[in-house]
């Protein structure tokens, strides 16, 4: 089993699913190589983590059909607009290298850019799930513990699963 973070910023959730997981491989994607030195040390101690630097659009479209079976995608970058990646083909290249019944999960803070994403995944291929907890949340009040939740809210967020 593998999972993938889009975008990990320099709180990447993976190190600590990874640490509950030692059975499954985790892949994270980030565009800013200094955030990608954050993580040097600490990607010495787990095997089954790799970082990449890259963009995701060019990143996505190599990846294996039905390879992940869950996706993690926390606060997508809103602005600039014109630097945004989710589009329609985008949300074809998540549908398709997700397994059956895998899982994307998305949070942001923005209601514009949330609502925009939202539509996307308004089609047969998709069903609108409850919030599946993060393995390692053990706060109440907490959905992914990220950098960016501290400082925005986890403000809007959700998960849908592949169905067919
Ligand atoms: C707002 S930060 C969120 C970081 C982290 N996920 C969090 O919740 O704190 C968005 C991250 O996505 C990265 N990013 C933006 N566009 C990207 C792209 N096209 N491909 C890969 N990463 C991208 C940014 O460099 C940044 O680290």
């Amino acid at each position: 089993m593998t999972e993938l973070e889009i975008g990990f910023g320099y709180s990447c959730v993976l190190f600590r699913l990874a640490k509950l997981h030692s059975d499954r491989n985790f892949i994270g994607i980030e565009i800013d190589s200094t955030r990608m030195r954050h993580y040097e040390n600490v990607l010495q101690k787990y095997s089954n983590v790799e970082l990449v630097v890259g963009n995701v659009k060019s990143f996505i479209i190599k990846l294996e059909s039905e390879s992940f079976c869950r996706i993690h995608i926390y606060f997508p970058t809103p602005l600039p607009r014109n630097q945004r990646y989710f589009n329609k083909n985008f949300v074809y290249e998540i549908y398709r290298i997700l397994e059956k019944d895998g899982a994307v999960k998305i949070v942001t803070d923005c209601l514009e850019y949330f609502n925009y994403i939202e539509k996307l995944f308004d089609n047969d291929n998709w069903m609108i799930v409850p919030w599946g907890k993060l393995e390692y949340i053990t706060n109440m009040h907490s959905i992914v513990e990220t950098d960016c939740e501290r400082k925005y809210g986890s403000r809007y967020y959700s998960e849908w699963r592949k169905i067919t």
